[in-house]
């Protein structure tokens, strides 16, 4: 026999064995043994959470013969039949395969000959957000005057889809994602009945990345059991699915709060090595650091996502050096990196800048937000013929020109602001700007003279300067004080603002 899906396997075949949509159920099953039915239902709902399902058990409950409670027995032939798709009263139709057009005409002529097999003719048009207006138009002229012994089951993801006059005439029932606790026990039934041996973690992580879905839940599930049989370690489940695991991550954001970049390259390195997927890691990140947030804010009663219980020591750890804003940055950039990553050539290169933009935000102890407030107020003097300045008042002018750069360049790219931010304004001298790096970061420098990057700054230069200005970088090192320009530099600002203080 070939091999069956097990979410075919586990589609709930009566009310009872639906998990969660409690609501959506009793009602239902109510509604069947009272014989208070509506002629058209709604259902609406993420996907995987019984839509379909329910449709069928309930059109199997309206034909069935011996109908117990309001649930279909399986039993009689109405039910077999229906649940073999040969019930010729059950009309399936897939408004995402071709919108309907024929199949909604087809309905209209139809709709009116009485049931030729079971009692009630149970249309089910399942995406029915897809249908095209003109289906549209003839689907509500049939709701409009529903025949009698006729139920619609209207299906969809996108409730708000839907026309007005559509949903006034249809019983809508809002479907839910399932909790992690519903999707556990479930996967736990199923890994017993197919004696899959898998640790409680392992089953936690996939029902977590289910998002709520059971289809999806139970796809992971089979997914592993097809590439590794019945006994499924926490490795498999990382490896099949392509996860993470949480010790990386600590080991990731920790090099990254550390500002160690050589460690960020060799553990990103390595990742990559193994086949992860830089979008991948950019999610988990996001993911990890919402889980420092939370511990953060809320220590032993945060619900972590991602990090395991003898991990969350290591949190605790990291979360005490930063503030819950560097962490909300820190999460936007890495989800922005994700959607950007599925755009991207480059995306190891473009993964590589925002993890180091991510250190940079979490290694600086200066506010952004005070940075631009300062700088919005004080005019820019660039006029100036000789813009190494001398005394305090101008080192100001030059933080101020300075937060302007970086804040035109961030505005423009996130990753090169973050390379760029790890440089030194040492000042303006008659059509060129020179950028001072400390030894340790070769790698910023570099990088901001390639290309790509220095076209970025050209732009934001020239935004704030109002003209063309060519840019030198250089290190800030002991052995290049003979460098005609850090002489000059340390001349005009004075040893301290030119050494290199590790
Ligand atoms: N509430 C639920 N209880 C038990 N199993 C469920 C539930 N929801 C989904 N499943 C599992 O997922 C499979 C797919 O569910 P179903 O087709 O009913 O989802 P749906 O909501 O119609 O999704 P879609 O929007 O993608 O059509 C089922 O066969 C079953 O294995
Ligand atoms: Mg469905
Ligand atoms: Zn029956």
């Amino acid at each position: 026999m070939a091999y069956l899906a097990l979410y075919r396997v586990w589609r709930p075949q009566q009310f009872i064995d639906v998990v969660g949509q409690e609501k959506t159920v009793t009602a239902l099953k109510n509604a069947v043994r009272e014989s208070k039915l509506s002629h058209a239902y709604l259902f609406s709902g993420p996907r995987g959470t019984g839509k379909t399902s329910i449709a069928k058990i309930l059109a199997k409950a309206v034909n069935c013969e011996l109908k117990e409670q309001g649930e279909p027995c399986n039993d009689c032939s109405s039910c077999k039949d229906i649940n073999n798709n040969t019930f010729m009263d059950v009309i399936e139709i897939d408004a995402a395969s071709n919108r309907g057009i024929d199949e909604i005409r087809d309905l209209r002529e139809k709709v009116r000959v009485l049931p030729a097999q079971g009692k009630v003719k149970v249309y089910i048009i399942d995406e029915v957000h897809m249908l095209t207006t003109e289906a549209f138009n003839a689907l509500l002229k049939t709701l409009e005057e529903p025949p009698s012994s006729v139920l619609f089951i209207l299906a969809t993801t996108e409730h708000r889809k839907i026309p007005p006059t559509i949903l006034s005439r249809c019983q809508n029932y809002t479907f839910h994602r399932l909790t992690d606790d519903e999707i556990v026990n479930r996967l736990k039934q199923v890994a017993k009945a197919n004696s899959i041996e898998i640790e409680d973690e392992s089953i936690k992580t996939i029902s977590r990345r289910a998002d709520g879905g059971m289809r999806d839940a139970l796809s992971m599930l089979d997914q592993i059991y097809t590439y590794k049989g019945n006994n499924i370690t926490k490795r498999d489940v990382m490896d099949v699915l392509g996860l993470i695991d949480d010790e990386f991550m600590a080991k990731l954001v920790g090099a990254s709060i550390n500002n160690d970049i050589i460690l960020i390259t060799k553990l990103l390195d390595s990742a990559l090595k193994e086949g992860k997927e830089s979008q991948q890691i950019a999610k988990e990140t996001a993911l990890y650091l919402r889980d420092l947030l939370f511990y953060k804010l809320l220590k032993e009663k945060a619900v972590l996502s991602t990090v395991s219980e003898h991990n969350i020591k290591i949190l605790s750890e990291q979360e005490k050096s930063i503030t819950k804003e560097k962490i909300l940055e820190a999460i936007k950039l890495m989800l922005d990196t994700a959607e950007r990553i599925k755009f991207s050539d480059g995306q190891k290169h473009l993964l590589e800048i925002a993890i180091i933009n991510m250190a940079t935000l979490l290694t600086s102890n200066k506010s952004e937000k005070e940075e631009i407030n300062k700088q919005q107020h004080i005019p820019l003097d660039n006029d100036n013929e000789d813009q190494f300045q001398k005394n305090s008042e101008k080192n100001d002018t030059k933080d101020i020109i300075w937060s302007k750069i970086l804040k035109e360049v961030k505005d423009k790219k996130i990753p090169t602001h973050a390379l760029l931010a790890q440089g030194k304004l040492i000042g303006l001298k008659g059509d060129t700007l020179y950028i001072g790096y400390k030894k340790g970061y070769k790698f910023h420098k570099e990088k901001m003279e390639e290309k790509q990057n220095r076209e970025i700054l050209d732009q934001a230069l020239e935004e704030v300067l109002g003209k063309k200005i060519e840019v030198q970088f250089i290190f800030l090192d002991d052995n290049q004080y003979n460098d005609i320009i850090v002489k000059k530099a340390i001349e005009y600002f004075g040893e301290e603002a030119v050494e290199i203080k590790e």
